[in-house]
């Protein structure tokens, strides 16, 4: 779905799919240098993240593997309280390897920072962050963030895997919902 076909559901356009594959390509770059003698795991956590690990790690000219989490966190509506729950664990184990986490958006900062200090006490060899979209004002907690993407406002923002009640991840680019989309 391009952002045209759902203009009037927005009220303004973020980055376009030229943007984001632009950046992608940008943090691809900086990981094959970094990792050119380390295999790298990516690790997606479903399912914002599977637009930007399918694009990601196809991205790499690196022989990355994949896995991928699901998590949930507990809170009321849109407000994440830090308590995780894993919904769908990792298949591999995480011994001595050299992990990315691969995020679409970090937002107060809570899931990631909760699923970094999870990881490495798996005993992981290092693990990293590539988050395409943060949003340093909504912030609660700092994390890491080693390749990080945009900084966007703090605003409700569909598209490229992010939703609203389920609906908008399939959109190329992303943008600002419409507040007549949610109220
Ligand atoms: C989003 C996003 C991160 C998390 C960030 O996932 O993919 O995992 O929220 O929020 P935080 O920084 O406030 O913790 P969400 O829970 O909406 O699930 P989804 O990926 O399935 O849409």
């Amino acid at each position: 779905m391009e952002l045209t076909d759902i203009e009037s559901d927005l009220t303004s356009v973020l980055y376009t799919e030229d943007q984001i594959q632009a950046k992608i390509a940008e943090v691809a770059r900086r990981v094959e240098d970094d990792y050119a003698d380390r295999d790298v795991l990516l690790v997606g956590v479903l399912k914002g993240a599977v637009m930007v690990m399918a694009d990601f790690a196809r991205e790499l000219k690196l022989p990355a593997t994949m896995d991928w989490m699901a998590v949930s966190s507990y809170g009321s509506g849109t407000q994440s309280s830090g308590v995780v729950r894993i919904l769908k664990d990792l298949d591999s184990d995480l011994h001595g390897r050299h992990v990315i986490i691969v995020e679409d958006i970090i937002d107060s900062g809570l899931t990631l920072s909760w699923l970094l200090a999870n990881l490495k006490s798996r005993g992981a060899a290092s693990v990293e962050i590539f988050a395409l979209l943060r949003k340093p004002e909504a912030a609660k907690v700092e994390v890491d963030v080693k390749y990080a993407g945009f900084e966007i406002p703090n605003e409700f923002v569909v598209g490229y895997g992010l939703d609203y009640a389920e609906k908008y991840r399939n959109l190329r680019g992303i943008g600002v919902l419409a507040p007549h989309v949610y109220s």
